[in-house]
């Protein structure tokens, strides 16, 4: 899977020029995912047609519905069209305050609504150099992993990203990443064996290959590069 996580980016404009020229290229051929901004769903959900392209969201609200003021539910985004949503991202950990419990509710909160889940794990530059990472990454997976129950394991897709790989252009290594995916492999034990782990973190063109390349990497979730349809393409392509 490739996934594109707009972030706070794009314009009605931008949305149809990029979705328009994923939707037709031969690159679609795979499981992609477009995430974009919510005011956007509704639209890239029209422009995506039936081109196979998946919708996605960036975020949902822990609760089902009710007095929430500025939040949006799963079950709301499952009415869209959406069949992902994007949780845990390193941005809302550290800019909104997500707690490993609050995402684990929200995890719930989308699986109940039917929505599949991409959980974000990673750690910071100084938790890698203090040789915690993996530690830190099996920390923010326990609560939800022991929240699930079999028929869950289908719906949730992993996405390592290191934060200090996210938006600076540095990636991690191949191996760097592969070591880490492996890891998260083992903590899911037998019954998450075919549960798919993304790389997250700088992946452009000329280092999509390099990571895809490796045995437990099952894909990217793309930011920045997935703004633009070349960039993006090029890395589906790989
Ligand atoms: P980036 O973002 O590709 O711009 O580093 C990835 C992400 O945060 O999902």
């Amino acid at each position: 899977m490739v996934a594109g996580n707009w972030k706070m980016n794009g314009s009605l404009e931008m949305a149809g020029v990029l979705v328009r020229a994923v939707a037709q290229a031969e690159e679609n051929n795979r499981e992609i995912l477009l995430c974009p901004p919510f005011p956007y769903l509704q639209t890239v959900r029209d422009l995506i047609g039936d081109s196979g392209l998946q919708l996605g969201a960036q975020n949902c609200a822990a609760d089902a519905s009710g007095a929430f003021t500025g939040e949006v539910s799963a079950a709301m985004l499952k009415d869209l069209g959406c069949s992902y949503v994007i949780l845990g991202h390193s941005e809302r950990r550290a800019l909104y305050g997500e707690t490993d419990e609050i995402v684990a509710r929200k995890t719930r909160a989308a699986l109940d609504a039917g929505l599949k889940v991409v959980l974000c794990v990673g750690e910071t530059l100084e938790q890698r150099k203090s040789g915690v990472e993996e530690q830190v990454v099996a920390e923010q997976m326990k609560l939800v992993l022991d929240s699930l129950g079999t028929a869950d394991w289908d719906e949730l897709v992993v996405a390592y990203e290191p934060v200090w790989a996210i938006g600076t252009g540095e990636t991690a290594t191949p191996e760097q990443a592969q070591a880490m995916h492996a890891f998260i492999r083992n903590c899911m034990g037998e019954t998450g064996s075919n549960v798919q782990i993304l790389y997250g973190g700088s992946v452009k063109p000329d280092s999509a290959a390099g990571l895809f390349a490796q045995s437990d990497i099952d894909g990217g979730l793309i930011g920045g590069a997935s703004l633009d349809a070349e960039q993006f393409l090029k890395i589906c392509a790989a």
